[in-house]
């Protein structure tokens, strides 16, 4: 139900790869609240094309590639953006994380530090080289939010989330630390919102992914939070009701985090 809570607001959306994407969700969400988007994605996910069909239901919005972990390229998108608004930007999706140790099939305790030093790029700093280009360039409005997606595995143990659980902990941290930083600069929010297990082509990547969701909805009071109320808990951040909402990592879980034990996990339990 729009309502055009981001009439006027423009905003650079990271990581929609497909339809099933959490950024292609919230890119969906924010132009049906009235946001103008410019698009991005790594050149090699531009080669599926499936972001052109994207582009087209958000009112052709620009699509400028940029792989996250190359500065050129991403002075490049906030300098081409910039251009496109004919201003600045006034929030930015971080949707963005790739394991090479879970692609490969490397166990946590065997990890090739070669490319965990990619995950961690890719996944963890690449929030902090996107915050540092847009500092650069001052390309960020007063009051403005950028979000970041993460996942609970930063704080507990999940086995099978591998090298992911110290890619989001960094993640989150970078959060706190550039966003006390940009808060002060220039009152721009930064936040993660650590979304229940979602089946995306990221998500279904970690080994053992259908039990994960199965567990986690039957751990959640509310039930597993889907990737369209995720987008719309995104618009809520990009907008102005949440102004004083900085350094946070905010759960979207249906209840998961702060659940020890659930009723219908009990009675599959038994008497042991
Ligand atoms: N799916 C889940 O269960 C889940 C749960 C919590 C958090 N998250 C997080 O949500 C975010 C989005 O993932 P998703 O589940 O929508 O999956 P997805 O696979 O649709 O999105 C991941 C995106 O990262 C992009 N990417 C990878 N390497 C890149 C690079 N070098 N430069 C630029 N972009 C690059 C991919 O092209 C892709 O668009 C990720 O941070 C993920 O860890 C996902």
């Amino acid at each position: 139900m729009p309502t055009s809570l981001l009439k006027g607001k423009k905003g650079i959306i990271f990581g929609a790869l497909d339809e099933r994407s959490i950024a292609w969700k919230t890119a969906l969400r924010c132009h049906e609240e009235g946001a103008q988007l410019v698009l991005t994605n790594a050149p090699v996910a531009l080669r599926m094309g499936e972001i052109n069909k994207l582009s087209a239901l958000c009112g052709n919005a620009p699509v400028i590639g940029a792989d996250v972990t190359n500065m050129d390229d991403l002075k490049n998108l906030f300098e081409q953006a910039m251009t496109h608004f004919g201003g600045k930007v006034d929030f930015v999706l971080h949707s963005i994380g790739m394991s090479l140790n879970v692609r490969k099939g490397k166990h946590y305790t065997e990890m090739n530090y070669d490319w965990n030093a990619k995950t961690l790029d890719i996944s963890a700093m690449s929030l902090h080289r996107v915050l540092r280009t847009a500092w650069d360039l001052d390309a960020i409005s007063e009051w403005g939010s950028v979000v970041a997606l993460s996942y609970i595995a930063a704080q507990r143990v999940f086995p099978d989330y591998n090298e992911m659980a110290d890619a989001k902990a960094l993640l989150e941290s970078v959060t706190r630390s550039f966003g006390y930083h940009y808060g002060v600069k220039r009152k721009v929010r930064v936040n993660t919102i650590s979304q229940s297990p979602t089946p995306t082509t990221a998500g279904s990547g970690v080994k053992g992914f259908d039990g994960f969701l199965h567990y986690a909805e039957s751990m959640s009071p509310l039930g597993n939070a889907g990737s369209g109320d995720c987008a719309n808990y995104c618009v809520t951040l990009f907008s102005d009701m949440t102004r004083y909402v900085t350094m946070q990592n905010l759960f979207h879980d249906g209840g998961f985090s702060f659940t020890g034990v659930t009723q219908q996990v009990i009675d599959k339990m038994g008497n042991g």
